[in-house]
């Protein structure tokens, strides 16, 4: 299989040539993303360690790849109890991938190149999101990445429904700064809330820890 222009390619039988690391950077982004900091796959959850800086010094010490890979599978499945990660997350081959993934960018500077570079769709269409007959609907990105689809919105003042679909499996909700109008927190479905909008400009925001900070935060226009 090709290696995609990335480094950390190994010649041992066991080496990340074997793994999907394009499957891997996608599980990564969507199951682990939402609590750890890995900037070449572009997260910034904040919940668990950045993941850079707990493999840079590995690296230093001259751990390798496959040192690394090897940390990161066991955590996969091992991780401590009393911690809040969950075990299994990623299982079977799903497990490899994700775990060569990491392994092969942690800690490393530049950015994934070639199949690895699109492997996650970006976040954001950029497209405003318009409420329609009272209906404003801002997606969570489908991805698990801590943004939602539409960065703008704008309505018209008046009663208003509030819909934020999320396929991520990812916690989120969301809710419009300085109004009682807030979600409850879902990992999948439609989270709804409803309310009163003034005309104004507003915040709306996800208020899962860290999530804002990552920037799953938006702005709207009440007209
Ligand atoms: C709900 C949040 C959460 C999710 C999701 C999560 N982690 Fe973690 N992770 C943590 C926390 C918290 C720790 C620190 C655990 C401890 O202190 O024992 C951690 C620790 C780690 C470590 C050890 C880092 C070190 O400093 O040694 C690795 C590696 C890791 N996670 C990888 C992953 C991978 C890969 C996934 C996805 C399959 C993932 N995590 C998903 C919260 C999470």
């Amino acid at each position: 299989m090709a290696i995609l222009g990335i480094a950390g390619c190994t010649n041992d039988s066991t080496s990340v040539s074997d793994s999907n690391l394009v499957n891997g950077k996608k599980l990564f982004v969507g199951k682990c993303g939402a609590c750890h900091v890995m900037a070449r796959a572009g997260t910034k959850g904040v919940t668990g360690p950045n993941l850079d800086e707990a493999f840079s010094s590995a690296r230093q010490e001259n751990w390798g790849d496959d040192g690394i890979r090897g940390v990161v599978y066991g955590q996969i499945l091992y991780p401590n109890k009393n911690a809040p990660m969950p075990a299994n997350l990623v299982t079977g081959k799903d497990a490899t991938d994700v775990a060569a993934y990491v392994s092969t960018v942690a800690g490393k500077p530049g950015e994934d190149l070639g199949l690895l570079a699109t492997a996650v769709a970006p976040a954001g269409s950029g497209k405003t999101a318009v409420e329609k007959n009272g209906l404003l609907s801002i997606a969570a990105d489908p991805n698990g990445q801590l943004l939602y689809v539409e960065s703008k919105a704008t309505a018209t003042a008046g009663p208003i429904k509030l819909e934020m679909p999320n396929e991520s499996g990812v916690p989120h909700n969301i809710l419009i700064e300085n109004t009682p109008i807030e979600t409850p927190v879902i990992e999948n479905g439609v989270a709804k809330a409803s309310g009163t909008l003034k005309p104004g400009k507003f915040v709306y925001f996800c208020s899962v820890p860290g999530h804002r900070e990552a920037g799953m935060v938006g702005k709207l226009t009440v007209r």
